[in-house]
């Protein structure tokens, strides 16, 4: 078979770009505490006093970055109507930024036109915070309030975090009044944020839960309704929206909020979910998205998170799962944590990697178990024995094996024989 024609589907979609990440609703459902906590928390600005640094913090998928963009707008909009305040919005993604000083330094970019960057590295840190301060104070606006999405990649080096906040107290900047809402879906990061910093920037913290089931059904519906022909969804007085289409099956939107609530409650996964079996369904030419599509599609999102999350894991880590892959392969999973050592032992002396303490690897069990590959049982044994723990895989050992076989250093510890053995898991 040779490339088939392109042509455009769809009886299912009438605009998929309405499931996917950036795109923005008109109305903001499901989040009414956290807007009114939110939008009181910027009532000083509206009123021409300093603004109050905020933080806002909550899983990922649970709405942190459209919410605030939307508030944003609105403040945008509202504020033309108030002679007395002009306020500035720069907003900025610090995801591949990993220190204060590059969060600085892309700040002054965002003030300066094209032609009068900064280079990203070369400055004393001193100056870089001055100069950042110089465009501040030279904004010809009441307000200014910077919003550090993501902020979490900055770690340890937490600085800006404090001098940003405190810039007019500090009288470092001194015409335009600064206010800081930072972003983070990282709760060792909210922990361990210096108490200096958390003096300044957390002036309210506004915490967003994940979504229970209810309410992803209900965020899904009101997408649904443009993402599919023939659907419409009207929205009840007490909120709830009700669907009808021809498109959907009945089980198709409540299926996909429940597994996603299961999963983490995100509204991303959801929409995920949703959208590959629409995509599923496209592909098998079917006429309406049944609730074997959404199974199929579950199954697809769930493992894609798992492989992309076993990626990003340390070498130390990866290796720890590969000693419970030898036990799971040896039929002696689930496996006390000794068991597992020696394994980790071996695989690490054979790709040359360091081999770390047993308490390490505890903590490393530790994290693979809050992280959710693993699962942990406590075992008795007897009165006078004590008790142990047992560790074995809470996702399916092959996805492990597939993951840990891509990373460059472990792949040598797969050998051909090693190859089938775990499929059938
Ligand atoms: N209440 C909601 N109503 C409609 N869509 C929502 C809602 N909450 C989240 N979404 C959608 O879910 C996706 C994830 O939301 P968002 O990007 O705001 O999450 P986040 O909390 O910033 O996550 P992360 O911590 O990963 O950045 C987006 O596509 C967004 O449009
Ligand atoms: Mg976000």
């Amino acid at each position: 078979m040779g490339l088939e024609p392109f042509s455009p589907d769809s009886t299912i979609f009438r605009d998929e770009s309405v499931l996917r990440d950036g795109y923005q609703p008109q109305r903001l459902i499901e989040r009414d505490t956290e807007l009114e906590q939110y939008q009181s928390a910027l009532k000083p600005v509206i009123n021409g006093a300093p603004p109050k640094n905020l933080f806002l913090y909550g899983q990922t998928g649970v709405g942190k970055t459209l919410s605030s963009r939307m508030v944003m707008d609105r403040l945008a909009e509202d504020q033309e109507e108030f002679d007395s305040v002009e306020v500035h919005v720069v907003s900025l993604n610090c995801k591949s930024l990993n220190s204060s000083y590059q969060v600085a330094a892309n700040l002054i970019n965002q003030f300066r036109p094209a032609d009068d960057q900064i280079k990203p590295t070369g400055y004393p840190s001193g100056m870089i915070y001055n100069m950042l301060f110089e465009e501040l104070d030279a904004l010809d606006v009441t307000h200014c309030l910077i919003v550090l999405d993501e902020i979490d990649s900055i770690g340890n080096d937490d600085d800006i975090l404090y001098k940003l906040p405190r810039a007019n107290d500090n009288n470092n900047v001194e015409n335009t009044f600064v206010g800081v809402i930072g972003i983070s879906n990282d709760f060792t990061f909210r922990d361990s944020l210096s108490a200096r910093v958390k003096d300044s920037l957390c002036d309210e913290e506004i915490h967003f839960p994940p979504y229970d089931a209810n309410e992803l059904g209900n965020i899904l519906k009101q997408r649904a309704a443009e993402a599919f022909h023939d659907t419409s969804a009207t929205r009840r007085d007490d909120g709830v929206y009700e669907l009808e289409s021809e498109i959907l099956e009945d089980d198709v939107i409540p299926l996909c909020a429940a597994f996603a609530a299961q999963d983490s409650g995100s509204a991303r996964q959801a929409l995920k979910r949703l959208y590959k079996a629409g995509d599923l369904a496209r592909d098998k030419e079917a006429e309406q998205i049944t609730e074997a599509h959404v199974r199929e599609a579950d199954e697809i999102v769930e493992r894609d998170k798992v492989r992309e999350e076993l990626t990003r894991l340390p070498t130390q880590s990866k290796l720890t799962l590969y000693g419970l892959l030898l036990l799971e392969q040896e039929n002696e999973a689930p496996a006390k944590r000794s068991k597992i050592y020696e394994r980790y032992v071996t695989a690490a002396k054979r790709i040359d990697a360091d081999v770390r303490t047993d308490r390490t690897i505890h903590d490393c069990l530790s994290q693979l178990t809050l992280k959710g590959f693993l699962e942990v049982t406590e075992q008795n044994k007897g009165p006078k024995g004590g008790s142990y723990y047992e560790y074995e895989f809470s996702i399916r050992a092959s996805l492990a094996q597939e993951s840990l076989r891509e990373d460059d250093r472990l792949s040598e510890l797969f050998g051909e024989s090693e190859t089938t053995t775990l499929d059938s898991f």
